[in-house]
C-alpha cells in the first residue's frame, strides 16, 4: 500500500534524531517516575505478555519490560525498532521486535498498549479490532494527547507553543511532515479528541472503555518547563483503557 510505504519511508528518516525531542523519550527522574507508576497501574500484573503498537524507539516497551513483562514491540519502521533494540541491549532488557503494520499484529497477548499511533494509522479502527484478536480476554491501554482541530482550545495553545518555539529557534520535532496527502487520507490525521478515540475503541469490540487522565505525567512534565512555557502548560494527556 503506498501510504504504508510513505509512513515507513518517514519514520526510517526520523529514527536518527526521534529521541532529540523532550516528550519523545523521559527527559527526567520525575517524568519517569510519573510513566512508570502510569503504566503500571493500567497494566494487568507482571509478568504479563505484552505487545506494544507502533512502539517506536520503544517509550512504552522499555517501561514495561522494566515492569518485569513479556515484550513484543510492533513497528512499520525497522529503523525506529533497531533503536528500540539498541536502548533494550543497553540495559539488559529482553523485547521481541516484529516489523510490520499495526492491523497486522502477532497473537497470543494479556495486553496490547500504543502511544500516539492511532493518528497515524490509516484505518484506526481495524487496527483496534486485530488488536482485539491479538489479545482475546485481554487488556487495552491506548495512550494519546488531545491535540488538533478537534478542540479549539488545545488549537490556541498549539499557536502560543509554536510562536515561543520560533522566539526561542527551537528545533523541530521531527525532520519533516507528512505530505499533505498523507494527513488528508488518515482519520484521526488532524487531532485526537478523547470522545473519539473511545468510541473507536468500543465499535471495535473492546469491552468497557473507561478513560484515565494522566495527570502526574502532565504534572512532571511542565516541571520540566521554564517560562513563560510552563505558563503554556502541557497538552491533557489521557489513556483509554479496555477489558
Ligand atoms: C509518534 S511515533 C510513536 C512511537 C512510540 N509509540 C512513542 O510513544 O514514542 C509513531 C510510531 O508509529 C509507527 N507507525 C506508523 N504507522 C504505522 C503502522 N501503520 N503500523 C505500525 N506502526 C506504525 C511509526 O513507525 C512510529 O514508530
Amino acid at each position: 500500500m503506498a501510504i504504508l510505504d510513505e509512513i515507513r519511508r518517514f519514520w526510517d528518516d526520523d529514527a536518527a534524531t526521534y529521541d532529540d525531542t523532550p516528550g519523545h523519550r523521559p527527559t527526567s527522574a520525575a517524568v519517569q517516575a510519573a510513566w512508570t507508576a502510569a503504566l503500571e497501574a493500567l497494566l494487568p500484573p507482571a509478568p504479563a505478555r505484552v505487545l506494544d503498537c507502533g512502539a517506536g524507539t520503544g517509550f512504552l516497551s522499555l517501561i514495561a519490560a522494566r515492569l518485569g513483562h513479556r515484550v513484543t514491540a510492533l513497528d512499520l519502521s525497522s529503523g525506529m525498532l533497531a533503536k528500540l533494540s539498541g536502548a533494550a541491549d543497553a540495559e539488559g532488557l529482553d523485547i521481541a521486535v516484529v516489523t510490520g503494520p499495526a492491523d497486522e499484529p502477532p497473537h497470543g497477548f494479556d495486553a496490547v498498549i500504543e502511544r500516539h499511533v492511532l493518528w497515524t494509522l490509516p484505518d484506526p479502527l481495524a487496527a483496534l479490532g486485530a488488536w482485539r484478536v491479538a489479545a482475546p480476554g485481554g487488556r487495552l491501554v491506548a495512550i494519546e494527547s488531545l491535540w488538533g482541530d478537534v478542540d479549539p482550545v488545545e488549537t490556541v495553545r498549539a499557536r502560543a507553543w509554536g510562536t515561543v518555539r520560533r522566539w526561542r529557534g527551537t528545533a523541530p520535532d521531527h525532520h519533516g511532515s507528512y505530505p499533505t496527502e498523507v494527513r488528508g487520507a488518515l482519520p484521526l490525521g488532524s487531532g485526537t479528541h478523547p470522545r473519539n478515540v473511545a468510541g473507536m475503541v468500543a465499535e471495535a469490540g473492546w469491552p468497557a472503555p473507561r478513560l484515565v487522565r494522566l495527570r502526574d505525567v502532565e504534572w512532571a512534565s511542565t516541571l520540566e518547563q521554564r517560562l513563560p512555557e510552563r505558563l503554556l502548560g502541557v497538552a491533557p494527556r489521557f489513556a483509554v483503557v479496555a477489558g
